[in-house]
């Protein structure tokens, strides 16, 4: 199905130079690579969500089962000219269906949805992942590439599995994994902690970026707080719409209750009152 809608968020509407959001719309697969078992790396050709999406916001996906109506939401993972991939695991019924999807095929998308990581600052950006949280960081590993006020160090919670590693690998400085220290993330940081200090980095400050489930990102956020590191989290929560009408997606935060979709899905741990 095809709509040529297009939208505004309420956010978007506040802001004379923010873009105009596609609608729902079908556009061509141009390829679906297995990388790993129930692993699959999607990408499609839409020249509109290529030019307006930043790292940490999403696209919904939507099955061609009539009996599937909620759509499923993915972290935009990589851009090459007009082509989108998407970087996803298999877990149900949707993630099943996309796995099967082959190139020439089409499939409705919606997006880029969501609020972006704030990438303007000179810094050397850690980027702390784990399960499906790595896409956002990979795309924002890419948009960092190349700048000259910027090192990049990824250290991602993924367990024998290299495809993460190799993904992120071609646009980081330093690229380190679980496998790297015995334990979890937290046992990571601990371990690259030395290769953080700003005297080895250019002078620039930590800057932590973080996706992945939620027990881990708050022990991220307890590792960070003691060493005065800023930290943005891009968020997970089950969704309906992803655009801010269905209330489904609500978390607290310092402020109160924010939806993830469209407040979100990226707040510091300082919104978050997790400092
Ligand atoms: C903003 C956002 C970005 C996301 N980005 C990615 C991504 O880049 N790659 C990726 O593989 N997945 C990502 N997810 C999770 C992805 O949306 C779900 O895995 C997918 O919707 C599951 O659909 P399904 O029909 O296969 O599974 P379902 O049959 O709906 O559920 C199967 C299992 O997956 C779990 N699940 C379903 N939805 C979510 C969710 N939103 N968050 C966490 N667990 C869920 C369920 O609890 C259940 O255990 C993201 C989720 C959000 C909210
Ligand atoms: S998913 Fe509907 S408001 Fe967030």
């Amino acid at each position: 199905m095809s709509t040529a809608l297009f939208t505004r968020t309420s956010a978007e509407q506040g802001s004379r130079r923010a873009p105009l959001r596609q609608g729902r719309h079908a556009v061509p697969v141009v390829e679906n690579r297995m990388l790993a078992p129930d692993v699959y790396r999607l990408t499609f050709r839409d020249a509109r969500i290529a030019r307006s999406s930043s790292p940490a916001q999403f696209v919904n996906l939507y099955s061609k089962d009539p009996m599937s109506l909620l759509p499923r939401p993915f972290g935009v993972c990589e851009v090459h000219g007009d082509e989108v991939s998407l970087l996803f695991a298999v877990v149900g019924k949707g993630t099943r269906e996309f796995s099967l999807l082959r190139a020439g095929d089409a499939i409705d998308v919606l997006g880029p949805l969501g609020n972006p990581f704030d990438l303007s600052d000179s810094a050397h950006y850690v980027l702390v992942g784990g399960g499906l949280g790595v896409p956002p960081l990979i795309y924002a590993a890419e948009r960092l590439y190349g700048r000259e006020d910027a090192v990049t160090t990824s250290a991602f919670g993924y367990r024998d599995v290299r495809f993460a590693r190799d993904a992120v690998s071609p646009y980081v400085h330093h690229t380190y994994d679980i496998t790297d220290a015995r334990g979890n993330v937290v046992d990571l940081l601990d371990s690259i902690e030395p290769h953080l200090d700003p005297d080895r980095n250019r002078g620039l400050p930590v800057r932590i970026l973080s996706c992945g489930p939620m027990p881990m990102m708050r022990a991220v956020a307890a590792w960070a707080s003691p060493r005065g590191l800023a930290c943005q989290f891009s968020l997970e929560a089950r969704m309906a719409c992803g655009y801010g009408t269905c209330v489904v997606c609500v978390v607290d935060t310092a402020s109160g209750r924010k939806k993830v979709c469209s407040e979100g899905p990226v707040f510091t741990a300082q919104q978050l009152g997790w400092e």
